[in-house]
């Protein structure tokens, strides 16, 4: 286990009533509610596939988790190396800290920085994290070069690189650090079958560290070989 994760009791995540909807300012102010009572808890080591049809809400779930969304109902409680925080209420600088210390975040496409290179993209955790820029950099290329991508593309801005290409950048700043939360929202869903296979190892081996890890996973193959439980994301009829 890696020394920066520590299995945790009570769970990494415990998710109790969680509820959003959006608001639709140019209709009106129209109201959508996507999550209605959501509840879940995730053990260090574990892996959950948000599962559900397109437009069900599982991408919003995640963006709730990471903080990205601001849930407007229920909390979000995640074991942090500074104690229990509720993402769903906390305080902005709280909620800064608990996400870069305690989340790696996998969004479903990358935004990448106009003019900031790969190996910039990806060294940024562990910069973050007080790593010296020569040990990140090596970190950062052996990644790299897990995923697949080739040298020729580390001291290039994403922005051109192809989709497949762009996802593997992703992937490579989200699981750069060991964290006791890992969030992927269809981590594979450009990627042919040889990557595929390298995203599954490496999220075999983020299990095997300590982390709990909540995915969304279009592919069966890649949910069947990681995920340990199901929660289905419903469509709510309004
Ligand atoms: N920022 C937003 N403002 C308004 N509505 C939104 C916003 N983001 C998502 N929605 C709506 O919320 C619903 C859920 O979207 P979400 O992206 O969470 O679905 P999903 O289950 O991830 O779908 P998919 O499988 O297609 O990725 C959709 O009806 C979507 O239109
Ligand atoms: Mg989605």
């Amino acid at each position: 286990m890696s020394a920066a994760i520590k299995h945790a009791d009570p769970p990494v995540l415990e998710v109790n009533g969680l509820g959003k909807s959006y608001q639709l300012h140019l209709q009106d102010g129209l109201v959508i509610e996507v999550l209605r009572d959501i509840s879940l808890r995730l053990n260090a080591g574990q892996c959950m596939a948000i599962t559900g049809p397109s437009g069900a809400g599982k991408s919003t779930l995640l963006r709730c988790l990471v903080g990205n969304a601001r849930a407007d109902s229920g909390h979000i409680w995640l074991s942090t190396p500074k104690g229990r925080v509720d993402i769903a209420n906390a305080t902005e600088r709280t909620l800064l800290r608990a996400r870069r210390e305690a989340i790696g975040w996998v969004s479903q496409f990358l935004r990448a920085i106009p003019r900031v290179s790969t190996i910039d993209i990806v060294t940024d955790p562990l910069l973050a994290d007080g790593i010296q820029p020569e040990e990140a950099r090596h970190r950062a290329e052996v990644l790299l070069t897990r995923l697949n991508l080739p040298a020729r593309l580390w001291n290039l801005p994403p922005a051109t690189f192809s989709g497949g290409e762009q996802q593997r950048v992703n992937l490579a700043r989200g699981l750069i650090c060991p964290r006791p939360l890992l969030l992927l929202d269809e981590p594979t869903a450009s990627l042919d079958f040889e990557n595929r296979d390298r995203v599954i190892e490496l999220i075999h081996a983020a299990k095997s560290a300590g982390s709990a890890v909540i995915g969304i996973f279009h592919d069966p193959i890649v949910r069947d070989a990681v995920a340990d439980h199901c929660l289905e994301v419903k469509p709510l009829v309004c």
